[in-house]
This record gives structure tokens, C-alpha cells and sequence, in this order.
């Protein structure tokens, strides 16, 4: 599975996304060590505090699933039906991802032209878990 390819995953988990309120459509693809993908989608709500983000969506169904070890993640969102912008993961994300993945795991940003791969110690650094 290539760089492209999971994130071509999100671009296609994306068309899922409830997101009526925002009008912000993401979709993510959670690549585990096995090779298996779990995707995701943002999910909204009227009471806007119980919206789920794509990637969450993506961890809670591979963690469903009984996986537990994850090599990458590829997010792809933007506003209405465009996906030409490059959608970052919120910090309530990169938490979740840090609590399964080392600062080695790959986050990879984009959309149907561009493609930049960050990893977790990237975007979060000095992240807090029950060791410190
Ligand atoms: N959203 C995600 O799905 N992932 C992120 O990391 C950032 C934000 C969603 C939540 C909400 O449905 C919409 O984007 C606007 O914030």
C-alpha cells in the first residue's frame, strides 16, 4: 500500500461524511501493521459537541476490529464536495493517535494532486501518556 493509495482510501471515505453543519467533509484511511485499512469519516451532530472526527472514526473501527498496531493514517478533507485544500488532524486526534502509535507513526495530509507525509512526533510533540 502506497502513500497514494491510502490516501486515495480517505479521498474515497470522505464521500461518506455527515457533516451538515460545517459543511467540512474528511475522510480518513488507518493503515494497521497486518496491512488491513480501517477508514472513517467525520460524523456531525445538532448538538455540535457530539461530532466525531474522521480519524477517531477510522481508530474506533480498527480498534472494533481487534487491531491494535498501525504503520499510517491518510486524512483527506475539505469544504462541500472540493477536497483541494489539506485537511490537519485536530489535537483531540493526535492524542487518540498516541495512545496507539509511536512518534514514528506516518500522518499523511492531502488531496487528488498534493501529498506530504508528517509523522506523530511531528505534530506532537512532548505528547502526554499515562508513563510520564
Ligand atoms: N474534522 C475531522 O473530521 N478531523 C479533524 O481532524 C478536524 C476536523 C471534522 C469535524 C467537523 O465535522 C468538521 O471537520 C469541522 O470541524
Amino acid at each position: 500500500m502506497t502513500d497514494r493509495e491510502l490516501l486515495n482510501t480517505a479521498l474515497i471515505a470522505r464521500e461518506a461524511a455527515y457533516a451538515p453543519y460545517s459543511g467540512y467533509f474528511v475522510g480518513a484511511a488507518l493503515l494497521a501493521e497486518d496491512g488491513t485499512v480501517y477508514t472513517g469519516c467525520n460524523m456531525e451532530n445538532a448538538s455540535y459537541s457530539a461530532t466525531l472526527c474522521a480519524e477517531r472514526a477510522a481508530f474506533a473501527a480498527a480498534i472494533s476490529a481487534g487491531a491494535h498496531r498501525f504503520k499510517a493514517i491518510a486524512v483527506a478533507g475539505g469544504k462541500g464536495m472540493k477536497a483541494d485544500e489539506a485537511a490537519s488532524p485536530c489535537g483531540v486526534c493526535r492524542q487518540v493517535m498516541a495512545e496507539f502509535c509511536d512518534e514514528k507513526f506516518n500522518i499523511i495530509l492531502g488531496n487528488e494532486q498534493t501529498l506530504s507525509v508528517y509523522s506523530l512526533g511531528d505534530l506532537l510533540p512532548l505528547s502526554f501518556s499515562l508513563e510520564d
